[in-house]
């Protein structure tokens, strides 16, 4: 039984220099030479070597991420963001906040690294409202780890009884109502038997994943759409490294319409 979604994200009250995690992630500044807030617990915590590898780095745009060593902290590498400054919600400050967590989980899972802490970014001196932050965090990293598998672990820390508070209550409302992510990892369940069964390995897994998760209703549905594709790949007689074609998944989402039964 592939790990429930509440082991992959969770939510706690601390420090997130403690974390032992294989990353932290630091709101930063441009030119991640150092601040206050997270960023100067961070760099207390992390020695002055931290600060010497960033020097190296030639500063970071708003909503990408870069990612150093974490020398004398818990957690073995920090991946450095810089969140928006909020200036009202009309300059895109959203999207630039999400493009934050999807940028340092897509470094993470590059790095192959699979447990992360975020701190609340751009909640502090960059003013953005916590709740309208906090729902934008929790959302991105959900839809992440629903297809990338390999990002076992998100903590999201907050710092204060209050932000955490918020954090948790927005956190249950979104997987209460969360329905893809089951879907998904069935999904991934039944690719990975046709995989061992025919001694294959999908190489666009998660698009497949991506393609048939919206037709997927239920189990029933997902074990429809796992025989559909192991159909395929028997028919097909494919070995070893395989692409299933777009108008495959295709072929196989619109077989899940409402009116198929299995
Ligand atoms: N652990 C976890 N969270 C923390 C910690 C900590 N040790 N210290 C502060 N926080 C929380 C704050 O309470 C806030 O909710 O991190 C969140 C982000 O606040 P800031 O650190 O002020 O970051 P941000 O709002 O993104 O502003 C970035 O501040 O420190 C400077 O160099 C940084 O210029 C940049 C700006």
């Amino acid at each position: 039984m592939p790990p429930g979604i509440a082991d992959r994200i969770v939510v706690i009250e601390g420090d997130i220099t403690k974390q032992k995690m294989d990353a932290i992630v630091n709101a930063a500044n441009p030119s991640l030479m150092g601040g206050g807030g997270v960023d100067g617990a961070i760099h207390r915590a992390a020695g002055p070597e931290l600060l010497k590898e960033c020097r190296g780095l030639g500063g970071c745009r708003t909503g990408e991420a870069k990612i150093t060593w974490g020398y004398r902290l818990f957690a073995r590498f920090v991946i450095h963001t810089v969140g928006p400054v909020w200036k009202g919600g009309n300059a895109g400050e959203d999207e630039l906040l999400e493009s934050c967590y999807r940028n340092s989980l897509a470094l993470a899972e590059l790095g192959n690294l699979h447990t992360i802490a975020f701190p609340a970014i751009s909640t502090g001196a960059y003013g953005f409202p916590l709740e309208r932050a906090a729902r934008i965090a929790i959302t991105t990293v959900l839809r992440f780890i629903t297809y990338h598998p390999a990002i076992e672990k998100v903590v999201l820390v907050c710092h204060g009884n209050a932000a955490y508070d918020l954090y948790r209550d927005i956190m249950e409302g979104e997987i209460s109502s969360n329905r893809d992510y089951g879907m998904a990892q069935a999904l991934f369940s039944h690719l990975s038997m046709i995989e061992m069964t025919h001694s294959i390995r999908f190489r666009n897994r998660i698009e497949i994943v991506k393609a048939l998760a919206p037709a997927v209703k239920n189990d029933t549905y997902a074990l429809s759409a796992g025989i559909s594709l192991n159909t395929w790949v028997a028919m097909a007689g494919v070995q070893g490294e395989v692409t299933v074609p777009r108008e495959i998944l295709d072929r196989i989402r619109e077989s899940l319409g409402p009116s198929s039964t299995v």
